[in-house]
């Protein structure tokens, strides 16, 4: 059910659950101060309790009440790239341990979205998980968040995401930022603030958190990840190839645009569900650079989780 941005602002100062557009994905918005609207968070997205969630802000001026210490680097990052798609996690104070899952951090991002920001001008923190089922692809549209939750859940129409793939998360550690997430910014855009590209920190290496080793992005269907498709009945492929005839041939976009896959790659594993696809093959023939990594690491775990 669509709803206005004034009132959303005031389900979620009554401590209610609605949601909003950001730039990266819509996402379920509920009062950091409301736990009940946090509780109602996790239950909605049927989300493990482990999983902690982000607090989104207005401005960075309001971090201090809830940043316990802030690593080097912070300021030119937070100057850089807020507000817009990276999350920073950060030494806590005052943050709910529900919004935590009772770690010592919490994570932080100011989003872009010119809702979003309005929203949260006016209503304070408030934290924001991706506005899908636990362990389904994000939500880059309006009509996403109505398949999930119903035509009943109130949001905030904003179009369709821009970036369309999370926002990039960032911790400090061992002396060095490294990449917990990988997202809509790219590892080699942070090298000319910090002198060095940060690292991926592979989740099934080393967790930093347990929510990192649920399911992701993933689809029904049985996805392969390939560059041959003698067997493929519908490919995920780029508008500038060829494919077998014998196959279907859903667009991801342009090979030589990463930005354009990565915003519509949710809405292509979304409708494999939708037109109950059983089997579908994905062109993963492109670099492992740049905004590649993050679309490669997206496809892969929609595959093998
Ligand atoms: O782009 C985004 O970040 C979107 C939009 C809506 O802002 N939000 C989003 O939230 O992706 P969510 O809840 O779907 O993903 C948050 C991720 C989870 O993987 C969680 O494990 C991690 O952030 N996270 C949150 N707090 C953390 C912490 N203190 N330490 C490590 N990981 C943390
Ligand atoms: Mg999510």
């Amino acid at each position: 059910m669509k709803i206005s941005s004034i009132q959303a602002v005031e389900l979620l100062r009554q401590g209610k659950v609605v949601a909003i557009p950001t730039e990266t994905v819509y996402g379920l918005a509920g009062s950091l101060h409301s736990e009940q609207a946090i509780h109602e968070i996790f239950s909605l997205k049927n989300r493990p309790a482990n999983n902690p969630l982000i607090v989104h802000l207005s401005s960075i001026s309001d971090m201090d009440e809830y940043v316990a210490d802030y690593p080097p680097h912070f300021e030119v990052l937070a100057k850089t790239f807020w507000p817009g798609p990276l999350t920073l996690i950060l030494p806590a104070a005052n943050v709910p341990a529900i919004a935590t899952a009772g770690l010592t951090t919490a994570a932080f991002r100011i989003p872009s979205h010119k809702i979003a920001l309005e929203i949260l001008t006016l209503t304070g923190p408030l934290v924001i998980p991706s506005a899908n089922l636990s362990g389904k692809p994000s939500s880059t549209s309006y009509k996403h968040v109505e398949r999930d939750f119903g035509e009943n859940f109130p949001v905030v129409e904003g179009g369709i995401c821009e970036k369309g793939v999370e926002s990039t998360i960032l911790i400090f550690q061992e002396d060095k930022w490294q990449i917990a997430r990988l997202g809509a910014i790219a590892a080699e855009d942070f090298q000319t603030i910090l002198n060095y590209k940060p690292n991926y920190l592979s989740s099934s290496h080393s967790p930093i958190c347990p929510g990192q080793l649920y399911r992701h992005y993933a689809p029904k269907a049985k996805l392969f990840l390939e560059n041959r498709f003698a067997k493929a009945t519908l490919i995920l492929g780029f508008s500038d190839r060829q494919y077998p005839s014998s196959a279907e041939v859903w667009h991801l976009g342009s090979s030589q645009d990463p930005y354009t896959v990565a915003k519509e790659l949710y809405r292509l594993l979304r409708e494999l569900d939708l037109r109950e696809k059983k089997e579908a093959w994905i062109d993963i023939d492109f670099p492992n650079t740049g905004l590649w990594t993050t679309i490669r690491e997206r496809m892969e775990k929609a595959a093998h989780s």
